[in-house]
């Protein structure tokens, strides 16, 4: 069921991304929404449940902190009613796209990430060369009072040769293509709290 209909917040998205590709909404989640995810991977990271993200998929899977530093867990729903509101917004989301952008998107899959100081992502992009089924990453902040000379920036490389350097503030969300915007995560100089997702189109069934 959705909860949101006809959200305006949700339809900019869906035109963002039909104009451009990509969509940053700086007021997205409550205050108070944000304050229990953030308390919700803090305690998860407290009690020894985030475990050092990987990079590649299957036999080529392996943990890099020279590429990425990050330590994260995956959401499932039931954990707590913070994070299925989350995923309750997401799942609005996703079916927004899917009425105003075709976009035939199946599912939302999204784990907390958390990046010690001087953590980072070099340059990538969101999709594996042997599963192109992540179709739009969406990234929820959740560091309250962030100022850009603290570092953190998720930076956003654009079509036209341009970057674009968001500040990772408690309580936005960017959302972008993920087949086409490269990005990156800057070293910060205090913890980066975020939730990190990818809405996925359904794989090719065998006949
Ligand atoms: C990722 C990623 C961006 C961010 O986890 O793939 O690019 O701003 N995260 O945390
Ligand atoms: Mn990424």
């Amino acid at each position: 069921m959705n909860q949101y209909p006809d959200s305006p917040l949700l339809q900019h998205i869906a035109d963002d991304l039909a104009e451009q590709g990509w969509s940053l909404q700086s007021v997205f989640l409550s205050a108070e929404l944000t304050e229990a995810l953030a308390d919700e991977c803090r305690a998860r990271a407290q009690a020894g449940q985030l475990a050092a993200a990987s990079v590649g998929r299957g036999e080529g899977q392996a943990v890099r902190e020279g590429i990425r530093g990050d330590r994260i867990q995956w959401l499932e729903p039931g954990q707590s009613p913070a994070c299925d509101r989350y995923l309750a917004l997401m799942d609005a989301l996703r079916q927004e796209l899917n009425r105003s952008l075709y976009l035939g998107l199946e599912d939302f899959e999204c784990h907390f990430a958390l990046y010690p100081p001087g953590a980072f992502y070099q340059k990538h992009l969101d999709r594996f060369r042997d599963d192109d089924r992540r179709s739009v990453s969406a990234v929820l902040y959740l560091n309250p009072s962030w100022l850009p000379q603290q570092g953190g920036a998720l930076r956003l490389y654009l079509a036209d040769g341009s970057a674009r350097d968001i500040a990772p503030l408690g309580g936005s969300l960017v959302v972008f293509l993920s087949g086409e915007f490269p990005h990156e995560v800057l070293p910060a100089e205090r913890e980066r709290l975020s939730l990190t997702g990818w809405f996925r189109r359904r794989g090719d069934a065998p006949l």
